[in-house]
């Protein structure tokens, strides 16, 4: 009952967040459209207004024209509406799931003593050092490199190569890709929360005090948001790849993710001078290629090689084997893990063997995403013994 009440919590919370998620970044895709689309208007009314930019659109059934006023309109409209909520939404539901399912079970989900043995308290320490430590690197990133964008791009590219380095060499493949997400996530939310919006509250709170607004505010606030909207996709794919074992398993897991995140804001600059009417072929074919040299590069080679006399094992010496490794947590009352089987899969009897000979063998020897974290230590020779039984079984 306990883990089926868990189950629903974090269900509604994955929910939650993936919600927030889609109305913060749909909000932010709106506007770095709509920023890099306008127009500067012809009609002498709209520049007299102080219009910098317009464009119209037509969207469900109305037409829309929106107008960009820089620095500010000459009058504040009493009613103003402010982006902020979805942000940080979006982070206070990530962080509490990262929680929930990660530092609550670092045992499980983050350690693995072949990468690095740790206590429980020594992972989530490690883990809440680097979202706050990657805060800082780039808070200095952006103070010393700040008015030039190819610096700032070189140092993050560093910064975060660093860190996905780092955070293979202490957790678990899909802790280590999450924690680097959830670094960058959470740069993104500070943009939002220690300078776009402070920023705009100074500018508002000028205006309403009726003194000179300066255009710093607004410059830096624009900064960050231009550093968020290169974060997007990098983030994305961080927070959805550590479900896929191929990724987070390689052996240089850290070089696949810089490498997909790469590729991923080679694309993402396509579309943004794209919404300026450039069209430049270049950017998203080098970020295609990228992720093409990454598919051939960790394609998982043909399960190994069968030698003549390699034993095959039977059901039993497989179960028997299982059974060291995995009935840990695989089986009715696992002893690993607290609540009921993962998946329901467990590994009491031969028939339970058959019954999930396929996956089985996907999860240990294609993906050796079992067993999970290697916590039972399984070696390569036992791997190589399921896949022979499996063989077998398909005669
Ligand atoms: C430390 C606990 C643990 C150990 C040990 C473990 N597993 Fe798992 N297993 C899990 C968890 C948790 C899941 C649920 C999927 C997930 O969270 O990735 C799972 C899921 C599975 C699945 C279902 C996969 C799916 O997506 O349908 C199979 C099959 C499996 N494990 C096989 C094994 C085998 C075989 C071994 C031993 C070689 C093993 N597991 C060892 C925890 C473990």
């Amino acid at each position: 009952m306990e883990s089926y009440m868990m189950d629903w919590a974090l269900m509604l919370l994955r929910w939650v967040h993936v919600i927030t998620v889609i109305a913060w970044i749909g909000a932010s895709f709106y506007f770095v459209w709509l920023d890099n689309s306008l127009e500067k208007p012809q009609a002498p009314d709209l520049l007299q207004k102080g219009v910098d930019g317009e464009l119209w659109a037509v969207h469900g059934g109305g037409f829309y024209n929106p107008q960009k006023y820089l620095v500010a309109p000459k009058t504040l409209p009493a009613n103003l509406h402010w982006f902020y909520w979805e942000s940080y939404s979006t982070w206070l539901s990530g962080f509490a799931l990262f929680v929930a399912l990660y530092l609550m079970n670092a045992r499980t989900y983050m350690i693995d003593p072949q990468i690095y043995p740790m206590t429980a308290s020594t992972a989530v320490l490690f883990a809440l050092g680097f979202l706050a430590s990657g805060l800082l690197v780039y808070e200095a990133i952006c103070r010393f490199s700040g008015q030039k964008p190819w610096l700032v791009a070189a140092a993050m590219t560093l910064l975060i190569t660093a860190a996905s380095y780092l955070s293979t060499q202490i957790f678990q493949g899909r802790a280590a890709f999450l924690i680097v997400g959830a670094m960058l996530a959470t740069m993104m939310t500070a943009n939002v929360f220690f300078w776009i919006i402070p920023g705009q509250r100074r500018v508002t709170a000028a205006m309403r005090a009726g003194e000179k607004v300066n255009p710093i505010y607004g410059q830096r606030g624009k900064q960050r948001s231009v550093h968020n909207t290169y974060l997007t996709l990098p983030v994305l794919f961080a927070m959805l790849s550590n479900h896929y074992s191929m990724m987070y398993n390689h052996p240089m897991n850290w070089l696949v993710l810089v490498l997909m995140m790469i590729g991923s804001v080679l694309i993402r600059q396509f579309f943004l001078l794209k919404h300026k009417r450039k069209i430049n072929w270049y950017f998203p074919l080098s970020g295609v290629a990228i992720m093409l040299a990454v598919f051939i590069w960790i394609a998982p080679r043909p399960a190994s090689v069968q030698a003549q006399d390699a034993e095959v094992p039977d059901d039993a010496r497989m179960l028997a084997l299982l059974q060291t490794r995995c009935t840990g947590c695989h089986a009715t009352q696992p002893t690993l893990m607290s609540g009921p089987p993962p998946k329901a899969v467990v590994f009491e009897s031969e028939a339970d063997l058959r019954k999930h000979a396929n996956t089985i063998f996907i999860q240990v020897v294609q993906l050796k995403a079992m067993p999970l974290g290697n916590i039972t230590q399984m070696t390569d020779e036992e791997r190589a013994l399921v896949a022979r039984w499996f063989e077998k079984q398909k005669l």
